[in-house]
């Protein structure tokens, strides 16, 4: 290796065997050697920044397999990656996932510098409410608790009770004294929560664009088709979706399933990433195709992780204002407290 005007040089041998490593996991995908060749260098420059400045890259289940299985230094759902975003002693954090995300580490992680490879990285469900309308359903239900799912901006979070992820949304519901809860924002995920609690959920209109493509007249086809075969939704479908599901859960726990179940067939109903991500840790197991693709967490690549690591532009790093942030705060470390 040697570095002249900015752009570091590996020798071929280096190449070669990054060319290796990549290879061992993504030959599973289809991926030949020539792919993984073209993406070697970028691996390597970014690995080797990342020591360098002491930071790490948190990867959510739906990011590209190069980021999962090439430069990642943890990879999982929204639960898990804001335990680790609290948790970590690394100086920088590269959020390869959505703002919502990004944004959520950087209040559990305040002093770290959080960094977003693609700015823009949005999400329909975050998008499709804002703090006012929390205010206002508040006004409406004053003996309601707010529930807030992870999947809203830092504003939201802050005039909520608690927060949740698809994995500790029921736990923390029945947990609460309230008998009325505002759920927010997904109105799916609200209908699919009120069939498993007592409590009166109030929902709200969002709706994600990938869960919300899942017909049940498909699956049920599929299900004709492979009958052998489980179907794991995520609980962002609709109940009609939900209630053909061996498992309906988060992206966590359908690879969870899959790592404990006997079965050799499986479709994941989610996004396309946890499938190729299951594709290469289960090679013996069937992955038929039953996914879709989010805009706004394939937004992130090699190339944009790399500029947030060695010359990041100012709309990469990830701020909030200090009183929005201990707001939401409060709600976010209630949520900690639910495995
Ligand atoms: P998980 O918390 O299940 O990983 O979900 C995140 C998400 O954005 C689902 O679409
Ligand atoms: Fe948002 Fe849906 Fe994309 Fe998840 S998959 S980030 S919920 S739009």
């Amino acid at each position: 290796m040697n570095s002249t005007s900015n752009q570091i040089h590996f020798s071929k041998e280096e190449l070669d065997a990054e060319t290796n490593r990549l290879f061992a996991s993504l030959s599973h995908l289809g991926w030949t050697k020539e792919i993984c060749q073209t993406y070697a260098s970028l691996t390597l420059e970014i690995n080797l920044l990342k020591k360098e400045k002491n930071a790490i890259i948190l990867a959510h289940n739906y990011q590209l397999p190069e980021i999962i299985f090439g430069v990642s230094d943890f990879v999982g759902d929204s639960y898990q990656l804001s335990k680790q975003a609290a948790q970590t002693s690394a100086e920088t954090i590269i959020f390869s996932g959505v703002r919502f995300m990004a944004e959520t580490a950087k209040m559990l992680s305040p002093k770290k510098k959080v960094l977003m490879p693609s700015p823009d990285a949005g999400c329909s469900l975050a998008e499709s409410i804002s703090a006012q309308d929390v205010i206002n359903l508040r006004k409406q239900h004053p003996d309601a608790a707010v529930v807030t799912y992870i999947n809203t901006y830092a504003e939201v979070k802050a005039e909520s009770d608690v927060i949740c992820t698809s994995n500790n949304a029921l736990k923390i519901i029945e947990s609460l004294p309230n008998e009325k809860i505002i759920f927010l924002p997904d109105k799916y995920m609200a209908q699919n929560l009120a069939k498993l609690t007592k409590k009166q959920i109030i929902g709200w209109e969002g709706l994600c664009v990938v869960h919300e493509e899942f017909s049940p007249q498909k699956l049920e086809a599929y299900r004709r088709f492979y009958p052998e075969a489980k179907i794991l939704v995520h609980t962002e479908c609709s109940p009609a979706v939900v209630a053909i599901a061996d498992l309906a859960g988060g992206t966590g726990e359908m690879q969870k399933y899959v790592s404990n179940s006997s079965a050799n067939q499986f479709m994941i109903v989610t996004e396309c990433g946890l499938s190729d991500k299951l594709k290469v840790e289960f090679p013996k197991k069937k992955f038929i195709p039953s996914c879709g693709l989010c805009p706004h967490m394939k937004r992130n690549d090699l190339r944009n992780i790399l500029k947030a690591l060695k010359n990041p532009s100012s709309d990469q790093f990830v701020e909030i204002s200090a009183d929005v942030a201990r707001r939401a705060q409060k709600a976010l470390d209630k949520m900690l407290e639910f495995a």
